[in-house]
């Protein structure tokens, strides 16, 4: 894995940008980080790639933002779903939302923020790709491992 070490928000919008230039649709990416880490920020940034104008907040009480943007490569149309499953207790919840569906559109970037439940037996099926955030020691440190 590489390693970068952001020094402020606007970095990380930044790398998430230039990490996005690496994403294909269907790709699955999982966001892994405490509260804080910058997982929010980093979509800031892939979403600013695929020219969305949106506010991109976390989609902690709603599972899933969907967002409307272009690939910039060959200017189709791209749908980045933005899932958070920090309030998801189980693969069967995650499937009644639909999850399966969604990651089975051929014109999506699926992002994950908590997406531990990947893990799950019955998804072992899948690649995914994942981005690590940790706080470093002072206030405006995150290390990214991706
Ligand atoms: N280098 C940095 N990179 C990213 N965010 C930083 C950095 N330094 C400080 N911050 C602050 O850390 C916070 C990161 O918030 P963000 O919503 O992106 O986190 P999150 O991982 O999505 O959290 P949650 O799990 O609650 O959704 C912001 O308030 C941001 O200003
Ligand atoms: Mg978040």
């Amino acid at each position: 894995m590489k390693r970068l070490i952001s020094t402020s928000p606007e970095i990380t919008v930044r790398f998430g940008y230039e990490y996005a230039k690496t994403l294909k649709n269907t790709d699955i990416l999982g966001l892994i980080g405490e509260l804080g880490s910058g997982k929010t920020c980093l979509v800031r940034g892939i979403a600013k790639y695929f020219r969305i104008t949106d506010d991109i907040i976390s989609p902690t009480f709603l599972i899933l933002n969907q967002y409307k943007g272009i690939n910039p490569l060959n200017h189709t149309n791209i749908i980045i779903n933005h899932f958070d499953f920090y309030r998801l207790k189980s693969y069967e919840e995650l499937h009644s939302i639909g999850f399966d569906e969604y990651i089975s559109d051929m014109n999506a970037i699926n992002i994950i923020e908590w997406p531990s439940l990947l893990l799950n037996e019955k998804f072992k099926m899948k690649q995914w790709k994942k981005i690590i955030l940790k706080h470093g020691k002072e206030s405006n440190i995150r290390i990214i491992r991706y």
